[in-house]
């Protein structure tokens, strides 16, 4: 028998699937759609919020994980408990301790990156309808994350200091207060600012009054290249209010997907639960090779090693704009993290100047996308650890001649 003959039809059109509520909220964010844009290789970018990829300690992890697959290979390739590998948490703990946050490996969730943190912390914390008190301008995936269980935000001002505490306290005396304080402490995203001593000290103490949680999201904390120290907010707080989240992806890599929660125990049984039903445990390779790694790596060496790269190429960035951005515009000037967030001068505007810059060959993120509600169309985020000084000053001419031109 012959095989039957193809038939020939055309396919049906697909079905539009309905969508739920949820994701009317999560639209495909302004800035990826920029990314996409800025990371043709042709485009000298500044957009990203990428670390130096010549920097990531390669070798050393892949000799962790071909350490981990030949001695433990059958449990690394293993499911896992959803807590986090045990000798990992241990260490994560340690960590915090020297980041003056007294939390057994109990009280620590090993999560997907940081961005499961928050999520998590969403999913566990928020009801349809709840407010969600934030920065202003905020990092825009958290606004993404949280904004995906239906809340509103609540817009908190920032100025030099980081976050308006005394508009904090307005809201959560007014008569719908938020359920959640959303903060980035150390070197935020976009700003690159810190929060001052005092107002984190207010912070606390408001959130403890008003039995509001803080979630203090602390990528960066570690990349401090100026300046002294502070607090963290979970170190300030003694009573269980500071759910406090990092990761190892701007220390060591972020293609890991390793990151942590701490919380109060009850909480952080919440979490784990609620973890479990999202992906039953971050990957066991990963964790175990970080575990590995960490028993032997220089990690505090690496840490001030990227710490020089990082100020110093912040530097080159600073100085590139004294010298090639037009009068009047104005800029912060970080004591670590990645970005550099500038003000154009008053009647220019950042969009228009990014289409420009594109034909320059130069981009960086119109800073609209940042805020929660109308802004004056003036900033724009720059990160300056993902390319060499040479570049860094040669991008930063280029924006100046678009800007002036
Ligand atoms: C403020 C902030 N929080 C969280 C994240 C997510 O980091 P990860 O999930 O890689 O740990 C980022 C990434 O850029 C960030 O800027």
């Amino acid at each position: 028998m012959s095989p039957a003959a193809p038939l020939l039809q055309t396919p049906p059109a697909p079905i539009q699937l309905p969508l739920s509520r949820r994701m009317s909220r999560m639209t495909s964010s302004a800035v990826r759609e920029i990314l996409k844009v800025a990371d043709r290789p042709d485009i000298l970018s500044f957009a990203g919020g990428l670390p130096a990829p010549e920097l990531f300690p390669v070798e050393a992890i892949a000799r962790a994980h071909a350490e981990v697959l030949a001695t433990e290979g059958a449990s690394a390739m293993q499911y896992s408990i959803t807590e986090g590998y045990p000798p990992l948490r241990e260490w994560i703990s340690r960590l915090m301790a020297q980041r003056g946050i007294a939390a057994g490996p109990e009280r620590i969730l090993v999560t997907n990156g940081s961005q499961q943190g928050i999520d998590l912390v969403g999913k566990v914390l928020l009801n349809a309808g709840d407010r969600v008190a934030v920065e202003n301008p905020s990092y825009l995936a958290a606004l993404q994350s949280l904004g995906g269980y239906e809340v509103s935000f609540d817009a908190v001002g920032s100025d030099a200091e980081g976050m308006r505490v005394d508009e904090l306290e307005a809201l959560l005396t007014g008569p719908t207060p938020p359920r959640l304080i959303y903060v980035v402490a150390d070197f935020h995203n976009p700003t690159g600012r810190q929060l001052s001593l005092a107002r984190r000290q207010q912070l606390v103490a408001l959130a403890q009054r008003y039995g509001v949680p803080i979630l203090e999201d602390d990528p960066y904390g570690e990349l401090r290249f100026g300046g002294k120290d502070l607090p963290k907010l979970a170190a300030l707080d003694d009573q269980g209010v500071v759910i406090y989240i990092s990761t190892f992806s701007k220390t060591l890599a972020p293609g890991l997907r390793v990151g942590w929660l701490v919380a109060p125990p009850s909480l952080v049984k919440s979490l784990t639960i609620a973890k479990q039903a999202s992906d039953l445990h971050t990957g066991t390779l990963s964790q175990r090779a970080i575990s590995k790694l960490l028993g032997s790596f220089d990690y505090a060496g690496h840490i001030g090693m990227l710490r020089g790269v990082y100020g110093s190429r912040c530097q080159t960035m600073l100085g590139a704009l004294e010298q090639n951005l037009p009068a009047g515009s104005k800029w912060t000037v970080p004591a670590g993290g990645m970005f550099v967030w500038v003000e154009l001068p008053e009647g220019m505007s950042a969009d228009a100047l990014f289409h420009k810059a594109l034909e320059e060959k130069v981009a960086f993120v119109p800073g609209s996308p940042f805020f929660v509600g109308a802004s004056s169309g003036r900033f724009m985020r720059l990160n300056y650890s993902n390319r060499t000084p040479e570049l860094i000053v040669e991008g930063m001419q280029r924006l100046g001649r678009v800007a002036k031109g």
